[in-house]
């Protein structure tokens, strides 16, 4: 559901904020350090309990706080008028205690509220996703198959909580394989669901990351491959079979869907290797917006996108197109752009935002 109303109290230096903001495109623009990305910052903590940026709770509160909330009014599609809404909110304390609500109701999982308010993020350090480690890209990947497999979670919980333990007794170095053999016979059945949910999602998305691939690219230079982290045209437990030497040394599970990946190649080469920076981020979003769009198709219900400086690193031509894709994929985004980008004109003559001016922690329509 689109955000109708959010205010955002003690998160950085945004001590209190209250946007009315459109259910289509918001441009948020202002000078460094303003607070435009602690701003996209508290609608990923309302939807998913944590930040996007690796930090300390406490660094996220406003500085002399003990508590940081957003809470939002979420838009009922299904009806025209903002009182049909949904209340939801978070609280965040400085001792690492969190407290959510929906429609006044004490939630117990925040996977609640991402439900309700599915959110996707870009931002500049995005490349990260082509270049970075597989538990980035695995990120990517969940995100799409959460949101549309909703057995994926329930399945991914007993996995990793049968993980984990037989993990620590392979680092004990246990010589007791029929406990190993209990905790196999925990993990064999969801790792194999994992892998199945993912690949049917997968398999679902390629349509759309085709077309948004080409789209970007121009051509079918870039593919991207999914890759079980096992080897999935057999059993599970011939995979633990045959690297349990190799797990009793290292002292953890070598292979399964933990380890799971996606592989962006342009040309044949590994992307990361290969593409421009530029390249990279616009891989990012190709990636990204086909898994906006295709879950927009499949559930028939509204992501907000995140697209903290979308002007950084991407030339004019590049800028628009992304402009375009958004249009047509008509989600409700925020967009965040410094104030002296000359890229913001051509954001405002496509996507028409509602505009919002931030100084100083300041918020302004
Ligand atoms: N816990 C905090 N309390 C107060 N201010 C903070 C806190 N954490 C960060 N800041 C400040 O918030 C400002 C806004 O940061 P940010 O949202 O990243 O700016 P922008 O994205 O507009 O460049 C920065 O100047 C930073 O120093
Ligand atoms: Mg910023």
């Amino acid at each position: 559901m689109p955000i109708h109303t959010l205010e955002i109290t003690n998160v950085r230096n945004l001590q209190r904020a209250l946007l009315q903001c459109s259910l289509q495109c918001n441009l948020i623009i202002g000078p460094n350090g303003s607070g435009k990305t602690s701003l996209l910052e508290s609608i990923i903590i309302l939807s998913q309990g944590k930040s996007f940026r690796n930090s300390q709770k406490k660094s996220i509160i406003s500085e002399g706080n003990t508590s940081l909330t957003v809470t939002a009014l979420l838009h009922d599609q299904t009806s025209n008028s903002p009182l049909h809404g949904t209340r939801v909110g978070i609280s965040k304390f400085a001792n690492g205690k969190t407290l959510a609500k929906i429609a006044s109701e004490k939630i117990q999982r925040i996977s609640e509220i991402t439900s309700l308010l599915p959110v996707c993020v870009i931002e500049p350090n995005s490349t990260e996703i082509v270049e970075g480690s597989p538990s980035l890209r695995r990120n990517v990947l969940d995100w799409g198959v959460f949101h549309v497999e909703h057995d994926f979670v329930k399945h991914w919980r007993i996995f990793s909580s049968a993980l984990k333990q037989r993990n620590a007794l392979l680092k004990h170095k246990s010589s007791d394989l029929s406990q190993l053999r209990y905790w196999d016979e925990q993990l064999a059945p969801a790792a194999e669901q994992i892998t199945k949910l993912r690949r049917r999602y997968f398999k679902d998305l390629d349509k759309h990351l085709r077309s948004s691939l080409d789209y970007f690219f121009n051509d079918e230079s870039v593919t991207v491959e999914l890759l079980d982290g096992w080897d999935s045209e057999k059993h599970f437990f011939e995979s633990l079979n045959r690297n349990i030497e190799r797990d009793k040394r290292y002292g953890f599970t070598s292979v399964g869907p933990h380890k799971a990946d996606f592989e962006i190649k342009s040309d044949g080469y590994l992307a990361k290797d290969y593409l421009s920076r530029g390249q990279k981020k616009l891989a990012v979003y190709a990636i990204r917006l086909a898994q906006v769009l295709h879950y927009q198709q499949v559930c028939g219900k509204n992501v907000t996108l995140l697209l903290d400086d979308l002007p950084s690193e991407l030339d004019k031509d590049n800028c628009e197109k992304v402009c375009k894709e958004i249009k047509r994929i008509e989600c409700q985004v925020f967009i965040t752009s410094v104030d002296t980008s000359n890229l913001n004109s051509l954001i405002i003559d496509t996507l028409s935002p509602k505009l919002f001016h931030v100084k100083h922690g300041t918020v302004t329509a």
